[in-house]
């Protein structure tokens, strides 16, 4: 397996301005997060670094707003989710890098956690600009990772800022990547995985290396659609009735 640093070697996080990037990608129902498991699973790496006195500065997307403000999308609607899993206030910050940024971080202190705006507000998330990686970098001390549903992304929050902070991997990243060297880095044969998603587009890569490493690949989701078509099955439309 890749050699990766985990929150076991940080160090001390005192007072340290740890900005973490997760998954809060959530689905809502009616105003509210329906299902929390992306939330949960990033509490563990928030609760240790709260625990341990850093301020948590908590990274991540929600949907697809393309580059502009949407309101619709704004984090400060998952905090309420937020808060449920993690049992106690958060503050929002309504903007990820900027003077608008630091000037709510400035008033945190040591273990709290606070939630900034939708970094793909920014049309330089998904085009991995270096000035927004740099203006991220200028927010924090350190950076993890433990959003491992958007790792296959090179945006500025999960690829550009790794290389100008400190970089860690979070514990439910730090999971995932030993479950994955457990399945595919020298595994018991035979090996079969389920791969599943809307797009073919941003999974080509991963099944490409996967066809290597597995006896059967199993491809689920949306993406099944291309593959029956390129053997030349054909469409039908079902009727559903109600
Ligand atoms: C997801 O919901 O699969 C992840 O949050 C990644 O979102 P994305 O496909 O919009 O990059």
């Amino acid at each position: 397996m890749t050699a990766f640093k985990t929150l076991d070697d940080i160090g001390d996080v005192t007072g340290k301005k740890v900005l973490v990037r997760v998954d809060l990608n959530v689905p809502m129902n009616d105003g509210a997060v329906s299902d929390a498991t992306r939330i949960q699973a990033a509490m563990p790496t928030i609760r240790e670094l709260s625990d341990k006195g850093a301020i948590v500065l908590l990274l991540a997307h929600f949907g697809r707003p393309k580059g502009a403000k949407n309101p619709t999308q704004s984090l400060s609607l998952v905090m309420g989710g937020v808060e449920d899993v993690l049992g106690h206030s958060v503050m929002f910050i309504p903007e990820a890098v900027g003077e608008g940024a630091k000037a709510g971080i400035a008033v945190l202190a040591a273990g709290d956690v606070a939630v900034l705006e939708n970094t793909r507000f920014y049309p330089g998330e998904e085009k991995n600009d270096p000035a927004f990686a740099d203006g991220l970098a200028e927010i924090g001390d350190l950076y993890v990772n433990d959003a491992f549903s958007a790792a296959h992304r090179a945006h500025g929050s999960t690829e550009g800022i790794a290389h100008r902070l400190p970089a860690y991997a979070g514990r439910a990243m730090e999971a995932e990547l030993k479950a994955l060297d457990a399945a595919l880095g020298n595994p018991a044969h035979p090996v079969a995985a389920v791969v599943g998603g809307a797009k073919v587009s941003s999974k080509i890569d991963v099944l490409r290396h996967l066809v290597g490493k597995v006896d059967h690949l199993i491809i689920g989701g949306g993406m099944a659609n291309t593959f029956l078509a390129a053997r030349g099955v054909e469409c039908r439309q079902v009727a559903v009735r109600a």
